[in-house]
């Protein structure tokens, strides 16, 4: 589906993201490079801590105290957001590059009729009547799947259910018709229920609209059910991409391999997702080699003292694969 020359909306070069803290600078995003494309959905994979949000967040320029972004580049259809202006940023986030979280509960306010914060969100978009603003509304519950759109635009977020709620937040993500949204799936177990809804939800939208999706998840599950390409990122940097089928059929980086294996446990609040013994090294005092070497079952010396290049991989569906291991295809690396 997405091959080399298709139009690229967003391309993200180098990307590094610290956070000067009191134990040193932590690298949360230390060097990440995709290029999305129209109409793709796009998976981040990685365990806990690994840099997905906050890659997320550099993209919007959102980022925690003590954060910054220190180089790289993020380019919008054409346009270099790292050095736009706050002003700037304000006319984009929710506008042409939306955020939406998988709990709705964080992101309604329980005060305001469901309505009234569509309105909120269209208007700041672009000022309009009351009336007018109320029609679109409507409008928007009625394109998320709504049922009783002109009634339900009165409820407060109490008198909804989860899925209902789940699909007002999706409608207030997409309300301003962004090129790109980011589904950024939290680390704590939802109800069962409220994730296949949310998941539904966001096919629904992926499949009335030619958006560009960004998915964060820790579950391969999701990533094979949702995403056209999938980028496994490990302490700060990606590790691996390639099409969801290559990254299943010829996964090739041993972190990745090890993902694969790993089994879902039914409290995904645990981080037994990972068959793999030992944590990630600190991200204020990484080493010099691969950054999965103390933990990777085939590593050897060179592993520890030289970061291994990004191999390029012939893949049969034409989709860029690649990896960053010294073992990664056949390359001889001599
Ligand atoms: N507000 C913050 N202040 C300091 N460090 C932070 C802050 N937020 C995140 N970090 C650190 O940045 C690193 C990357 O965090 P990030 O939230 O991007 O991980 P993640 O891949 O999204 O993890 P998860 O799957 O748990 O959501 C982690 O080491 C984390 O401890
Ligand atoms: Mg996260």
């Amino acid at each position: 589906m997405s091959s080399g020359n298709q139009d690229t909306v967003l391309a993200v070069k180098d990307l590094r993201t610290h956070l000067f803290t009191k134990m040193g600078v932590v690298k949360a995003v230390d060097g990440v490079t995709f290029d999305l494309k129209r109409g793709e959905t796009l998976g981040i994979v990685g365990e806990s801590g690994s840099g997905k949000s906050m890659t997320a967040m550099s993209l919007f320029r959102l980022l925690p105290s003590g954060g910054r972004t220190v180089s790289g580049s993020v380019n919008l259809e054409g346009e270099e957001l790292l050095t736009k202006s706050e002003s700037e940023m304000r006319q984009i986030r929710g506008r042409r590059m939306s955020m939406i979280l998988q709990d709705p509960q964080s992101s309604l306010d329980p005060v305001f009729t469901v309505g009234t914060q569509l309105m909120e969100a269209l208007r700041i978009q672009e000022p309009a009547p009351r009336k007018e603003l109320r029609k679109r509304a409507v409008d928007i519950l009625r394109s998320v799947n709504v049922a009783d759109p002109e009634r339900r635009v009165d409820n407060y977020p109490h008198q909804m259910s989860g899925g209902m709620k789940q699909r007002v937040v999706g409608g207030i993500a997409i309300s301003g018709q962004p090129t790109v949204l980011v589904a950024d799936e939290p680390t704590t177990a939802l109800d069962v229920t409220i994730q296949s809804q949310y998941m539904e939800l966001l096919n629904e939208i992926k499949e009335a609209t030619n958006l560009s999706i960004i998915f964060i998840t820790h579950d391969m599950g999701i990533v094979a059910s949702m995403c056209d390409r999938v980028m496994v990122m490990y302490s700060g940097r990606i590790v691996e991409s390639g099409s969801v089928r290559e990254i299943f059929n010829n996964p090739q980086h041993p972190y990745t391999k090890a993902l694969m294996a790993s089994v879902p446990t039914i409290d995904r609040k645990t981080e037994r997702l990972f068959s793999i013994e030992g944590t990630p090294p600190p991200l204020w005092d990484l080493p010099t080699g691969c950054r999965f070497a103390p933990r990777c079952p085939v590593a050897m010396d060179r592993c520890m003292g030289e970061y291994p290049p990004t191999v390029s991989l012939v893949a049969p569906d034409g989709v860029a694969h690649e990896a960053a291991c010294w073992l990664a295809g056949d390359a001889d690396h001599e």
